[in-house]
């Protein structure tokens, strides 16, 4: 396994009350290397600040614990700042949903892909200036020799989103995580650029964390998913299993909650799927007792509200769902 989390656990200190917020509660899960691991979930869910604990980037009133948190056989938990210089943006790079704010807008995009290539790749100056070329090259950017001299605001948005791909993928990270790399983007540049992180995925073996709040668009490039509800793992599993047959009445409302038709070649969430999720994701000081998606759950009975709720484990396939009134497989054929 390149990534191995067990029950990882996120909380911050909050001048709310002397105890801590649980933000993430008890969350597992494992990537091998080439895979790409979808993570859906409304906003809220808690998907960002997993991915930055994974980076050790969480602000210090963050308190990260985990039964394991492995990357490549290194305890992710215990590296000194030092350490981290050797894995972040080396070995697992991220990008995330605005490529303008990541970009520095007086820079050229020549002067930042070569900071970025030359702090962690031992390169001479025209190497490193080949390798930017290409770099835009790969990441399909046209006429890329004169593309390093521009700026960011002379970039349109799914170009800048190119470039923030070209300098994460420069040093050949064996980790992509790649958090709503598509919110700001047109849908026909959305596509471009999952396909490109398809692509490059294939290309160099690499393992990708696509982080959306879409399903519709996570279901058609990853291999694995995991949903996530007010900072558990609510259901998880191949794709295809949680697509066509949703377990949790989460995720089926996620289903339903897409128009139209959900996914080339697979089959569409049935007719008897949620228009639409009414309420929001509960804020984490204001969770409810018991299940937490219950405020919002049609299937709801009293013994939802009672205590927390676990995990069920069904194999071959290691599909798991938290949910004591499970949807039942014939009901959405
Ligand atoms: N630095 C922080 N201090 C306290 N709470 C935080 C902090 N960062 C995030 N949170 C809480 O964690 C929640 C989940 O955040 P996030 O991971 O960004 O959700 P998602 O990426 O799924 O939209 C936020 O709604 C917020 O309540
Ligand atoms: S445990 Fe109850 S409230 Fe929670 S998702 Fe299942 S049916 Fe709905
Ligand atoms: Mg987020």
């Amino acid at each position: 396994m390149l990534l191995e989390v067990k029950n990882l656990n996120i909380h911050f200190k909050s001048d709310r009350s002397d105890t801590p917020i649980h933000a993430v509660r008890d969350l597992s899960f494992s990537l091998k290397q080439g895979e790409m691991l979808g993570v859906v979930g409304e906003s809220g869910s808690g998907k960002s600040i997993t991915n930055l604990a994974l980076m050790g980037l969480l602000p210090d009133s963050a308190i990260v614990t985990a039964e394991t948190a492995k990357f490549n056989g290194v305890d992710l938990l215990n590296l000194k700042e030092r350490q981290w210089l050797n894995i972040r943006g080396r070995e697992v790079a991220m990008i995330f949903q605005d490529p303008m704010t990541a970009l520095n807008p007086f820079l050229s995009i020549q002067y930042q892909l070569m900071e970025t290539i030359q702090t962690h790749l031992k390169l001479s100056k025209k190497d490193a200036l080949d390798r930017c070329i290409e770099l835009l090259s790969l990441v399909g950017i046209p006429s890329p020799k004169d593309r390093l001299k521009s700026y960011p605001f002379e970039l349109s948005g799914g170009m800048a989103q190119r470039v923030m791909i070209a300098m994460a993928i420069s040093t050949n990270p064996k980790l992509l995580i790649a958090d709503e790399p598509t919110t700001a983007l047109d849908v026909t540049i959305q596509k471009q650029i999952l396909d490109l992180i398809k692509m490059l995925q294939e290309k160099n073996n690499m393992s990708v964390i696509l982080v959306t709040h879409d399903l519709g668009v996570v279901s058609q490039y990853s291999e694995n998913l995991q949903v996530m509800y007010a900072g558990e793992v609510v259901e998880s599993g191949t794709t295809y299993d949680l697509i066509t047959h949703p377990r949790h009445p989460y995720t089926h409302a996620l289903l339903g909650s897409r128009p139209g038709a959900l996914v080339d070649n697979i089959r569409r969430a049935p007719k008897t799927a949620l228009p639409s999720i009414s309420g929001i994701v509960p804020a984490f000081h204001q969770r409810p007792i018991g299940c937490q998606f219950n405020p919002r759950c049609e299937f709801v009975t009293p013994e939802c509200k009672q205590a927390p709720i676990p995990l069920t484990l069904v194999e071959p396939r290691h599909r798991e769902y938290r949910c004591i009134h499970p949807i039942a497989v014939e009901a959405i054929k």
